[in-house]
């Protein structure tokens, strides 16, 4: 499906109808059709027409025409601000994230072949993900969650320097440290490129001779980049520290607790995060919820809490590109949450409550729900593997400003 055959819909009251917006065929309650989709509203009297015949409620195509004001529709200015920061980024994310991936791979690759590579590039790479982060950080954090376009390894590291990046900010993280931690995210597996291939794509369970092998990858991708000058510490603490556990049974040493320092903290459960939402030989992916619950569990075994808290917060129980089923039955793609209502996102429904997909998805603000007799009906039942329902949630990532597609 492609944007440009995608309709978005927006079900409206009819007070609300204004002349430029496409509305889908309106019928009035005995099934005669009062309006066809065809063409914008051009006056006043046609909307006045259509409340005459005992219309309350329509459907407008965004994508075609004019939209509700959204001022009027989010009176939180702080919202409408985020929301239209998050369209206007997009756009600009999409680059960061195309440059991300090449620089990350040119690394790994590099590293793989025993080469030298540019450790600049990938430093200007962890810059660009800082600036888009601090316009707007749902950008680029949406684009992490769409899996599966390159190698695992490959995807896996650019989704982990976002992430850790989008955290260390909520936490408070500023200018130079920012770019060393995501300098981190995205080398943090660098190491893995000394661990033979045979060992690194085995698709069964590891023998212990081959887990001892795999777990030297931090000390080799700290081994990797101590080659290189200027090299921050944060940077090292990521890439040493990702695979430590507060309880002390993680690895390369052991750490305990607070031995073990944030950043590397914040490492871990990003890449733990991205592990478990990706595909892997073994596995398919699972969804944030249950990734999220499992991380959760960690909590003072694993990772401290404050870290799994504020992440957990961050991304959101339903993120962006999270493929949901409501109690009606409904099924679809989340595309915005709301950082006040987290249980109530933004969903696109793919698929009507007999579970069949739909031609025309529909948008729907969970939010507008509460609080009226439907209430139960529009809330999240559960996230879902969108796979298993052939969604190609990149399909629906779209950038409002200009249709176009992640
Ligand atoms: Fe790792
Ligand atoms: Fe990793």
């Amino acid at each position: 499906m492609t944007a440009d055959r995608t309709k978005i819909l927006r079900r409206i009251e009819i007070d609300r109808v204004s002349i430029g917006m496409y509305l889908e065929d309106v019928f009035d309650k005995d099934g005669v059709l009062l309006l066809s989709a065809n063409a914008a509203i051009q006056s006043e009297e046609q909307i006045t027409r259509l409340r005459a015949r005992g219309v309350y409620s329509v459907y407008i195509n965004i994508r075609k025409g004019k939209d509700i004001d959204l001022e009027e529709e989010a009176p939180d200015p702080v919202s409408v601000e985020r929301e239209r920061a998050y369209y206007e980024e997009l756009a600009r994310a999409r680059v960061v994230h195309q440059n991300t991936i090449i620089s990350a791979k040119e690394a790994l690759q590099a590293a793989r072949a025993g080469r030298p590579f540019s450790i600049n590039r990938t430093r200007k790479t962890a810059e660009e993900i800082v600036e888009s982060i601090l316009r707007n950080p749902d950008a680029l954090v949406s684009l992490s969650q769409i899996k599966g376009y390159d190698e695992y390894t490959f995807t896996h590291s650019v989704n982990v320097g976002i992430l850790v990046t989008s955290l260390a900010r909520e936490m408070g993280y500023e200018g130079e440290q920012l770019v060393s931690i995501g300098l981190g995210g995205l080398l943090h597996d660098i190491g893995k490129m000394r661990v033979p291939e045979n060992v690194l794509n085995k698709p069964g369970r590891y023998t212990d001779v081959e887990f001892r092998v795999m777990k030297r990858h931090p000390d080799h991708g700290l081994a990797i980049v101590g080659e290189r000058s200027g090299i921050a510490p944060l940077t090292k603490k990521v890439i040493g520290q990702h695979h430590e556990r507060y309880d002390g049974s993680g690895y390369p040493k052991g750490l305990i607790g607070d031995r073990i320092d944030e950043a590397g903290v914040i490492g871990a459960v990003a890449d733990v995060y991205d592990a478990l939402t990706s595909d892997r030989v073994y596995r398919s992916a699972w969804t944030p919820q249950k990734a999220l619950a499992t991380i959760f569990q960690g909590c003072d075994r694993d990772y401290s809490r404050r870290v799994v808290e504020l992440f957990t917060r961050h991304l959101g129980i339903y993120p962006v590109g999270s493929f949901v089923k409501l109690q009606s039955g409904e099924m679809g793609v989340v595309i915005r949450v709301s950082r006040g209502n987290l249980l109530a996102p933004i969903v696109l429904i793919l698929f009507d409550k007999t579970g069949k997909r739909i031609t025309e998805p529909l948008e729907m603000n969970l939010a507008e729900y509460e609080g009226t007799p439907s209430e139960s009906a529009y809330r999240i039942e559960m996230s879902l593997n969108p796979k298993a329902f052939r969604v190609n949630i990149a399909d629906y990532i779209q950038d409002k400003a200009t249709g176009g597609i992640a």
